[in-house]
């Protein structure tokens, strides 16, 4: 994805170097956050270390944006939260349970045809790593890395390469080896992310990257790519005035959300993200101070 900035909104200089951002999540996940970290880095530094010692992403999904805070030690500590099962497997196989390294070497060691394929994702796993293998698989295999119920299946993959495309097992075995080595880093939560700000609001040392799905749209995107897309979005824009560190927000650009942040007397600025098929997709920033973006 190239990123473009509206005129006027957002002067040239920051446009972001997508380049620069390692992929460190074993996910490829829909409304993944990866063209934003340049900016959190920005956002982080302009904090002093005392304000930034943790990290909280109450709608992590893929956790890219986390995950690169923690590899790039932006804060002392990082908590994850994630409310969807099947992801929630994943991130507790490799972080809370310590089963990364059991991961990674199914991961390498699967036959990745399409009957393997098919009988794992049909079996009940029994053990929480089995279902974040099966997790794994699926966000692999799926249309755009969907995991939410009816989504459907990549058809013939990349370059006629059939359901084996999107299976780099060296990569993704590496990709959760590199997170076990920082596990220490790192906490995860299986839970609601509006509970979870609520009881870590309070915190001075603490800040929150808001990612919520972006069901407050009018089209709402976030229905389909998600199977837990409805959240109070109302009571997520209170909840932020409960936070006495900082946080930054992200939604997809809405009208009503950009009333609704002003209302909250919360700053916002429009980024334009331009796809492969060149489409555009406008995306808002909101927080309390943007001025470290100017
Ligand atoms: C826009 S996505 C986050 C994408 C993420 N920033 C990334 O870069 O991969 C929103 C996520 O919130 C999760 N979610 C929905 N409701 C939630 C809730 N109440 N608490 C925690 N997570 C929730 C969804 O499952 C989805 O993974």
């Amino acid at each position: 994805m190239r990123q473009q900035h509206l005129p006027g909104i957002l002067p040239p200089e920051h446009v972001v170097n997508v380049a620069s951002v390692k992929q460190r999540s074993p996910f490829r996940y829909p409304g993944g956050k990866t063209w934003l970290v340049p900016t959190i880095r920005q956002w982080l530094l302009s904090l002093p270390p005392h304000r930034r010692k943790e990290f909280v992403e109450p709608f992590a999904g893929g956790a890219i944006v986390g995950l690169s805070v923690a590899f790039e030690q932006l804060a002392t500590h990082v908590t994850l939260v994630e409310l969807d099962e099947q992801v929630a497997a994943v991130w507790k196989a490799i972080i809370t349970e310590d089963q990364g390294e059991w991961l990674a070497n199914q991961i390498t060691s699967l036959d990745f045809c399409t009957e393997t394929v098919e009988t794992l994702l049909r079996s009940q796993p029994a053990s929480l790593p089995e279902q974040a293998l099966q997790t794994i698989v699926r966000n692999r295999i799926n249309r755009g890395g969907i995991l939410a119920p009816g989504a459907g299946r990549a058809k013939h993959g990349e370059k006629g390469r059939g359901i084996a495309s999107r299976w780099y097992p060296m990569t993704l075995s590496r990709r959760i080896l590199d997170i076990v080595a920082i596990r220490d880093r790192l906490s995860f939560i299986h839970g609601d992310g509006l509970r979870i700000i609520h009881q870590l609001a309070s915190r001075q040392d603490t800040v929150f990257f808001i990612d919520p799905p972006y069901t407050a749209s009018a089209n709402h995107p976030g229905k389909r790519l998600y199977t837990h897309s409805t959240i109070d979005h109302a009571q997520l824009f209170d909840l932020t005035s409960e936070i006495a560190g900082d946080f930054l927000m992200t939604y997809n650009f809405d009208e009503a959300i950009a009333a609704t942040a002003e209302a909250h007397h919360l700053e916002w600025h429009v980024v334009v993200m331009k796809n492969t098929h060149h489409a555009h997709k406008r995306e808002m920033i909101i927080g309390r101070n943007l001025a470290w973006l100017r």
